[in-house]
Order: C-alpha cells, then sequence, then structure tokens
C-alpha cells in the first residue's frame, strides 16, 4: 500500500545523514521508488561508500533523480539550502553513540540538539508538509517498565538521551505553534548493512561482525544477560515511509517506537551472529567473549511495545532480527572480502 501510495505521486524529499547507515537505506528505497531526493551530509560519521553502494544499486537513471548537498545542519543556511522546495523530511543527522556524547557532550548537543531546531526552523519556513525524524529509545532512561510504551518515560541517562528527549519536545512545540506536522520514530537497536563497523563507538553487531570474522574475541560489557529489542533497518524504512505518507490525523505530531518488539540478550545474539557467520565462513572458529565491567549510562533491559506504530501507522516488520542477521552478516563478510 505505501510503495503504491508512493509510486502514485513523486514528490520531493529531503534526507539528512544520507551517507550514514541509516539515511542511506531511506534515500535508496525512495530512488528506487521514483521520487525526487535531496539529501544532506558532512560526512562526519558517514562515508562517500554509502552514497556510492546507493547509485550502484539503484542504478543511473534513478540517481539523476537524486541532489547531494554537503552542510551541516549546526549551520542554519545549509539547513535553509537543503529544505527549499521539499515535501517531506526525513531527518536523521545527528552524532549517535551514548559514550561519544558522555566524553563530548557539547559536540553531541550542538548537532542533535541545535542541529535539530535549525532543521525545524528551516523546514517551516520553507513550508514542509511532513517532518519524520529520528527519536531514540534512549528516550526511556531509567523507567524500570517493560516493555516500553511510548508515553512512559523517565529520566535520561547521557547527554544523547537528553538531546533526543528534546527533539521530541521541540517537534511537539512546533506543531502546536507553528503547525509544522511531524512524527517521531524512537529507534530500538537499529543493524543492517552500511553501518559501521570502524571506531570507538562503533555500534554492537557491526563491530563484532568484524571481530567474529577476524576470529578475534567479541567485548562484552556486564555479564552479557543486558537484552536489546534488535531491529533490522528494512523495517525502519518501512516506519519512516508510513510515517511519511500517512493522513490520519490521529497518526500526526506522535512518537512512535520502532523495533521489532523482541529482546534478545547479548550472549544469544553472540551465538547467533557467530552461527551465522560461520555458515558464511568455513575459517570461522568460535571464541569465547571477554567480558567487562557495565557500561555507564547503558540501560540493562530495553523491549518495545510496538502497538502503538502498528495501530496508527500500519507498521507491520517483515525482518526478524535472524532474518535481519541473515542478511547484514552476508553484506559484511562480502564487504570484507572485497576489501581483503
Ligand atoms: N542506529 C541505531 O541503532 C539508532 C538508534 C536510535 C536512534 N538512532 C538515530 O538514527 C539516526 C541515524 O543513525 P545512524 O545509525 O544511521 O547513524 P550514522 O552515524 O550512520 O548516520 C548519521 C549521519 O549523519 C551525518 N551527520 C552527523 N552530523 C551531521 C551534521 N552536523 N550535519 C550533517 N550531517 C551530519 C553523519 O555524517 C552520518 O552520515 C540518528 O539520528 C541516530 O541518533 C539510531
Amino acid at each position: 500500500m505505501q510503495v503504491d501510495q508512493l509510486l502514485a505521486t513523486p514528490r520531493r524529499w529531503l534526507v539528512t545523514g544520507s551517507a550514514g547507515f541509516i539515511g542511506s537505506h531511506l534515500l535508496e528505497t525512495l530512488l528506487l521508488h521514483q521520487q525526487f531526493v535531496v539529501s544532506l551530509d558532512n560526512f562526519s560519521t558517514g562515508h562517500q561508500s554509502n552514497l556510492d553502494e546507493v547509485r550502484q544499486r539503484v542504478g543511473e537513471e534513478a540517481w539523476k533523480r537524486h541532489t547531494f548537498i554537503y552542510g551541516d545542519i549546526a549551520r542554519l543556511e545549509d539547513c535553509q539550502r537543503a529544505c527549499v522546495g521539499v515535501d517531506i523530511v526525513l531527518h536523521e543527522a545527528a552524532l549517535g553513540s551514548v559514550p561519544r556524547s558522555i566524553e563530548n557532550p557539547l559536540a553531541t548537543h550542538a548537532v542533535n540538539a541545535t542541529g535539530f531546531l535549525n532543521m525545524l526552523v528551516a523546514a517551516r519556513d520553507a513550508g514542509v508538509k511532513r517532518f519524520v525524524y529520528a527519536a531514540s529509545s534512549s528516550t526511556y532512561g531509567d523507567h524500570p517498565g517493560l516493555p516500553k510504551v511510548e508515553d512512559q518515560i523517565g529520566k535520561p541517562l547521557s547527554p544523547y538521551a537528553v538531546t533526543k528527549y528534546v527533539n521530541e519536545l521541540y517537534a511537539d512545540v512546533f506543531a502546536r505553534v507553528y503547525g509544522l506536522e511531524s512524527i517521531g520514530l524512537r529507534y530500538f537497536n537499529v543493524f543492517g548493512t552500511r553501518q559501521d563497523p570502524n571506531g570507538p563507538y562503533a555500534a554492537v553487531i557491526p563491530n563484532w561482525a568484524r571481530r567474529i570474522r577476524e576470529n578475534q574475541p567479541c567485548i562484552i560489557n556486564g555479564d552479557g544477560e543486558t537484552t536489546r529489542d534488535f531491529c533490522y533497518v528494512e523495517n525502519v524504512v518501512q516506519a519512516n515511509l508510513r510515517a511519511a505518507l500517512t493522513t490520519d490525523a490521529a497518526a500526526i505530531n506522535q512518537v512512535y517506537n520502532v523495533a521489532f518488539g523482541e529482546q534478545t540478550s547479548l550472549n544469544t545474539l553472540h551465538r547467533l551472529l557467530t552461527e551465522e557467520i560461520a555458515a558464511l565462513g568455513p575459517r570461522v572458529q568460535y571464541v569465547a567473549p571477554i567480558y567487562r565491567d557495565f557500561r555507564k549510562g547503558d540501560v540493562r533491559h530495553s523491549l518495545a511495545n510496538i502497538d502503538k506504530a502498528r495501530r496508527l501507522l500500519g507498521y507491520d516488520p517483515q525482518y526478524s532480527v535472524r532474518a535481519g542477521l541473515h542478511a547484514a552478516m552476508k553484506w559484511y563478510v562480502d564487504a570484507a572480502l572485497m576489501t581483503a
């Protein structure tokens, strides 16, 4: 249904953070569905190689419907330039990572809070019809309830979580005061192809995929019974399209959990990853993980209730954790072979 809607009316979209993991998937899907896309990135954590891969996957004809702007959302002029003539914004650009924000809260604030506000102002002034943005499960903070439901949040546990909550507050105020329609999507531990496996702030799945492939031990913070609701990126793309295209007034100016709705412990994840990679690469052996102290700012358990997104957006995640790992690991192993 959403794809038909897309095809029926080509629109002009802005995807921020398009050289990153999730943004590059949004860009790819939109171009494959005949849309016109402006995208913006400053390559602070994203890569030209992600854009190159999208170009190669969509083909040259589709790529002609894409305009890339090298820009920084912390600069209002860059946001204004990107928003000209845009119908729908999918705002992904941010500095991810809880530990990064603990080490450098100013940098995280400048991009995630001030940059977000710049994007809202630019979208409002350009007459953007819908502003869909990447919120975060970190907003649940210290609230003990499980599964997480959208209207019950605790205190943030990191500067990153503060900025993501501030996004929701600003989006809500811009809807009330200026009538800017927005939808916030609280992503829960997204994974998939093109997620960066390198650097000190790499997410757990790509980081472990690299280590397992190289027969190195994975580092587990804590006892491994910490749980997460891992969500494959195709489910996230679906949620974005549904949020962007819904015409149901009750669904707009809301925030939604975007997850698969299943709890996986880090110990289980380690086993699943080892199995998936071993099935693809015969030289992979089981290497026991190394357990370290719990990490500051991390929550112990995370599990989403996704009923609200199902009910109001028609969100229907198609990829289980296992199916997503299967798809993603093939890419990580192939990518490694190509650069070997
Ligand atoms: N990956 C997850 O599990 C997860 C979970 C919750 C929320 N999120 C949010 O989803 C969004 C996308 O995350 P991702 O995992 O794709 O991260 P990513 O780092 O791969 O992508 C972010 C992109 O934003 C760009 N960017 C950063 N600062 C910028 C700036 N000042 N101006 C322009 N571009 C800038 C980066 O270069 C990068 O390409 C972020 O807002 C993140 O906070 C992600």
